[in-house]
């Protein structure tokens, strides 16, 4: 996983700006609409101290910066870190920009320290085993009126024929192929997963490609 995604920084945004995720697609204009749609989202919810893990390229950044007191970057790709530096100079907020190198899994949080948790398209590479914990202590890093948005891959018709969970291969431009763990959700599976956290999840987007889950925490 670290290395595929470490090798695909360069190209990563291109699945938001192009509409070209990895493998072959029909319809980039929707890849392309859905990502606008989830800027909105992201310009809507982000606020504050944000904490955006794993950041990736830090895409989400250009949305959230002119809202937010402090953003803390975590991802365990250098290359990826770099690129979400890169944003963070761009859009002028290096200055309240902390960038970690870390597994999202293990990373240490404090408790109750950020307005916003920002999970973008990361759930879907996380066991069941591994979703209770890792959420449970976003969770805990929230501050008591904070909340966590979770923004990933939907389970729909316009998935075709793929599976809806198990290993899938991924190729990058230049055709080097990568095997990783991906899965689709549905909004019941919130539902599911919000015992194990104790958070409350609503669900704010539902498109044909993606899902927008916001969670507060349940006292
Ligand atoms: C699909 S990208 C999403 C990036 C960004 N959140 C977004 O929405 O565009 C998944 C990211 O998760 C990172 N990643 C995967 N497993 C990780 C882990 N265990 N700890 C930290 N980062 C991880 C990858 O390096 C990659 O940057």
């Amino acid at each position: 996983m670290n290395e595929y995604y470490n090798e695909r920084a360069a190209e990563f945004d291109e699945i938001y700006t192009l509409g070209k995720p990895p493998g072959a697609v029909t319809d980039p204009e929707l890849y392309m609409e859905e990502a606008r749609s989830l800027g909105q989202l992201v310009r809507e919810h982000c606020r504050g101290s944000v904490l955006d893990i794993p950041c990736g390229t830090g895409y989400w950044l250009q949305f959230y910066a002119a809202n937010c007191s402090s953003i803390t970057l975590v991802d365990q790709s250098e290359n990826m870190l770099g690129e979400g530096r890169e944003k963070a100079l761009a859009h002028g907020v290096e200055p309240i920009t902390r960038v970690m190198m870390s597994d999202a899994l293990e990373v240490p949080l404090e408790d109750r320290s950020f307005d916003t948790v920002l999970v973008g398209f990361f759930l879907s590479h996380v066991t069941d085993s591994q979703m209770g914990p890792f959420l449970h202590r976003l969770r805990n890093a929230l501050k008591p009126s904070g909340r966590v948005l979770i923004m990933d891959s939907s389970w729909t018709r316009y998935r075709g024929s793929r599976p809806r969970e198990g290993t899938t291969v991924r190729t990058l431009n230049d055709g080097r192929q990568f095997e990783i763990y991906k899965r689709y959700f549905e909004r019941d599976d919130f539902d599911r997963f919000s015992d194990s956290c104790e958070m409350d999840f609503t669900v704010q987007y539902e498109g044909k490609l993606y899902l927008g889950v916001t969670g507060t925490r349940r006292e």
